[in-house]
């Protein structure tokens, strides 16, 4: 009788954790944007307008020392994406603020996006800052559930308000 192998699918490979290269990431890192723009801003779309100054924005903080850019590429391809810079706040020289995070959706819920976010925080950490900051949409729980159980809390909180025009609102003629 034939010896039957039994084959098994070879592992994936954890994806590589490397600073972002914009020659060869910035196409995918700016496709990137349409999910979380889109997400993050219902009734905004991503066009050509806001692509191409989000990949001169991109290129331009690759070259600034104040910034970091890590990505996750599996397979050849760019699966995630980090931004970090250091900013001044009213009371602290020196802080971190996290300006975009991303995975590819086969990786959500796999600890990626943490671990990309833990490069940024060292970064960030080992340019001195000790407090790192960063802007969520309460639509977007997925994205405020993570940064919740990565340790982030609420600080400030922005507050809105539909107005109609009323008789209250139109102050006295
Ligand atoms: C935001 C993002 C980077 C997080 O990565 P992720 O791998 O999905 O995150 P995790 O699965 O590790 O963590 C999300 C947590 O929130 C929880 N969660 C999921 N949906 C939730 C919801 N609607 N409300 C609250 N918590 C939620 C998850 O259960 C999970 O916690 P758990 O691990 O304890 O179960 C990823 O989802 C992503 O790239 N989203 C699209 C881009 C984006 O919106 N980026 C954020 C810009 S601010």
């Amino acid at each position: 009788m034939a010896e039957v192998k039994a084959e098994r699918a070879a592992p994936t490979p954890e994806p590589a954790l490397r600073r972002l290269n914009p020659r060869r990431d910035l196409d995918a890192v700016l496709d990137f944007q349409y999910e979380v723009y889109e997400s993050n801003f219902p009734g905004f779309r991503v066009d050509r307008r806001f692509r191409d100054g989000y990949g001169r924005d991109l290129r331009r903080a690759a070259r600034d020392p104040r910034e970091v850019l890590f990505v996750l590429e599996q397979d050849g391809h760019v699966c995630g994406f980090a931004w970090g810079a250091l900013m001044s706040t009213l009371v602290n020289a020196r802080v971190g603020y996290i300006k975009n995070a991303y995975v590819a959706p086969h990786l959500r819920g796999t600890g990626q996006a943490a671990r990309l976010l833990a490069a940024v925080e060292h970064w960030l950490f080992d340019q001195g800052a000790d407090r790192i900051m960063l802007d969520a949409s309460v639509c977007n729980g997925r994205a405020v559930g993570f940064y919740e159980k990565t340790g982030y809390v609420v600080e400030r909180v922005r507050m809105v308000k539909r107005v109609v025009p009323t008789d209250d609102l139109r102050g006295p003629s």
